[in-house]
């Protein structure tokens, strides 16, 4: 005899799930995985039915795929804090809840952008390569020379929540911390001391900026060649956002030209493809979109992102609505 149909709530992963999360979700509804190379036609053939989606940024979420589930979808949860991926006026014409995973990867994140700005700084990628090429024939005491942190001025763009953490850990190093935000952070300013400046000014002071705004039509190519320009010729740029942030084309001119001093990347515009001139240009660290890759943040993030769905399922108010 054949196993009967499960007849409870359907649940549609997009891609996938860690069993935190997914063993949560499985205890009260059908799990249907797309798997990760899923294609948006897959996508949209498993879609019929269901009432929550599980995204992460790697997944457009618009009229397609919403009509595609039809009418009784109640919730996009995305597994990422950001989730410029999510068509919200789409979402919000149909009643459908946004949700996202705030917090639970705001130590990974901040810890990552850290890590890229010390890599960046020290040119560390340039140097491991160079001695696994079986480069390293002497120590010579004018090669890979980086740049002190200590005492450097770091600009933060974003004083949110990731952006504040990164605050707190240059603290030790900082000389002075500058930020870039909309509304002004008392607190940040209190406890930190830092201080808000403009954009304009942050870059042309700063001996680090750390970007830690939204991807978002307001924020794309924030940073283009005329902001590059304006940057100190030693300043470190690092990018944990968004890839939108930054036109990557100019960076690598700006690399190349040695109007900025070096680059550490988590994020590109068109993941997983990295643009070629990044790929050849000096100078510049570049990791595979790895920021919130940290056990306990992942773990927590599928947690947060069933418990949202969960939430709307039950017709609670999800914790983590964003639209
Ligand atoms: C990754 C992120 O997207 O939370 C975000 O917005 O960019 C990261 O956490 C996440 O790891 C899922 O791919």
């Amino acid at each position: 005899m054949s196993a009967p149909a499960d007849s409870r709530r359907r649940v549609l992963v997009a891609r996938i799930l860690l069993p935190a999360g997914k063993e949560l979700l499985a205890e009260e509804c059908e799990v249907v995985e797309g798997g990760l190379d899923v294609s948006g036609e897959r996508l949209r053939e498993l879609a019929p039915g269901v009432e929550a989606i599980v995204a992460d940024p790697t997944v457009p979420v618009g009229d397609e795929l919403l009509d595609a589930a039809g009418a009784g979808l109640r919730v996009v949860a995305n597994f990422a804090v950001g989730y410029d991926n999510v068509d919200l006026e789409a979402c919000r014409r149909r009643g459908v809840a946004v949700t996202n995973t705030p917090g639970v990867l705001t130590n990974a994140t901040a810890e990552l952008a850290l890590a890229l700005t010390l890599a960046a700084a020290r040119r560390t990628s340039e140097a491991e390569r160079q001695l696994r090429a079986g480069g390293w024939v002497g120590w010579d005491p004018g090669e890979h020379l980086g740049l002190e942190l200590s005492g450097a001025t770091f600009g933060v763009v974003g004083m949110g929540r990731i952006g504040r953490r990164y605050a707190e850990l240059v603290v030790p190093l900082a000389g002075e911390i500058l930020y870039a935000s909309r509304s002004r952070k008392a607190d940040a300013e209190r406890a930190l001391g830092a201080t808000q400046v403009g954009l304009a000014e942050l870059l042309r002071r700063a001996d680090v900026v750390s970007l830690h705004v939204p991807g978002s039509r307001e924020t794309t190519h924030l940073v283009g060649a005329s902001e590059l320009r304006a940057m100190r010729s030693h300043a470190v740029l690092v990018n944990t956002a968004r890839g939108s942030l930054v036109d990557a084309r100019a960076l690598a001119e700006a690399l190349r030209a040695g109007e900025i001093g070096a680059a550490g990347l988590d994020v590109y515009e068109a993941e997983p493809s990295v643009p070629a001139g990044l790929l050849d240009a000096p100078r510049c660290v570049l990791l595979p979109h790895i920021g919130s890759a940290t056990r306990r943040a992942r773990d927590a993030m599928a947690r947060l992102a069933a418990e949202n769905v969960l939430a709307a399922l039950r017709g609670e108010e999800p914790p983590n609505r964003v639209a």
